[in-house]
């Protein structure tokens, strides 16, 4: 396809696609996306080979096959950015405050199991980020710490799985935890160490359409920061009621800095330490 072949976008068709999109994942694209928008498909049909909207339209409308199309489009449009201890203020609240608070309830249990997930965790700096300060931490052997990171991008998990990053990943990583916790290969690359790597698991898994949300069971702080940011009200509240669901009694939920759970009807509680504010359900739930 030239470039002369492809008109632009036209308007019910940006609206078919954002709305097949945001049904699909949550991700919002309002209307003053309509450019960046269009251009992205437009690059997605050249690379296809396809000179008519219509036609594509149709593998989006008919492709059954797993809905393939769709999932190659969130790849397009989702935000993946994200790095090593994003949010440090936060990770020290979560380090020094949250994890002693849940380890010391599940005191009586023999051996505790601490459930700690990552929810839309990216090419996985942020999981790692917390397997390292739990590390760091020295938690008794006593304590199983149980880490799982994941996300609807196959990219970003393939990523995340082979845990090689470059420096842009590092903004805010001390120079000090990069020498102990990673391996320099190349000149500005750099694989995170296996003993790390062997902390985390990763799965994919869709929050907004889970057709198998009871097989995840509960995790007792789940980290979900910079995900809902991205989407409209009506896919906030269904992340929230998937998160909700997913949070053992008493367990706690970190969004990103730009994003609060404030004049939404929810279950969990606000509770402020040292400024960082986290959410919180009630034990008795
Ligand atoms: C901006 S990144 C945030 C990464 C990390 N949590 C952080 O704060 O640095 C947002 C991630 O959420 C994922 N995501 C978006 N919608 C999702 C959904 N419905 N289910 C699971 N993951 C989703 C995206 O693929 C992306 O990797």
């Amino acid at each position: 396809m030239t470039e002369k072949q492809f008109t632009q976008l036209p308007v019910s068709s940006f609206h078919m696609i954002r709305t097949m999109i945001r049904e699909y994942c949550g991700l919002n694209y309002n209307e003053n996306t309509y450019e960046i928008f269009s251009g992205r498909i437009e690059s997605r049909m050249k690379q296809l080979g396809i000179s008519n909207i219509a036609d594509y339209l149709e593998i989006l409308r008919n492709d059954h096959s797993d809905i393939c199309e769709l999932k190659a489009l969130i790849e397009i449009f989702s935000n993946r950015e994200t790095y090593f201890f994003r949010e440090q203020n936060q990770l020290d609240v979560f380090k020094n405050v949250l994890l002693d608070d849940i380890i010391k309830k599940k005191k009586t249990v023999d051996r505790p199991r601490v459930k700690i997930w990552c929810a839309g965790c990216a090419s996985g700096e942020e999981p790692y980020s917390i397997a390292i300060l739990i590390l760091e931490k020295r938690v008794s052997v006593q304590t199983e710490i149980d880490i799982l990171g994941f996300d609807i991008s196959d990219k970003a998990l393939r990523n995340a799985k082979q845990g090689i990053y470059r420096k842009a990943s590092f903004r805010y990583t001390h120079p000090a935890i990069m020498n102990k916790y990673f391996t320099q290969t190349t000149d500005g690359v750099f694989e995170i160490n296996v003993e790390i790597k062997k902390m985390v698991r990763f799965i994919k898994k869709n929050m907004i359409l889970d057709d198998q949300p009871d097989l995840m069971g509960t995790a007792d702080i789940i980290f979900c920061r910079n995900v809902m940011i991205y989407f409209d009200p009506e896919g906030r509240k269904k992340l929230i009621n998937w998160l909700v669901k997913h949070l053992a009694p008493g367990g706690f939920v970190l969004l990103g800095h730009s994003e609060s759970l404030l004049n939404m009807d929810t279950p969990l509680q606000a509770v402020t330490i040292n400024t960082e504010i986290v959410y919180q359900k009630s034990e008795f739930t």
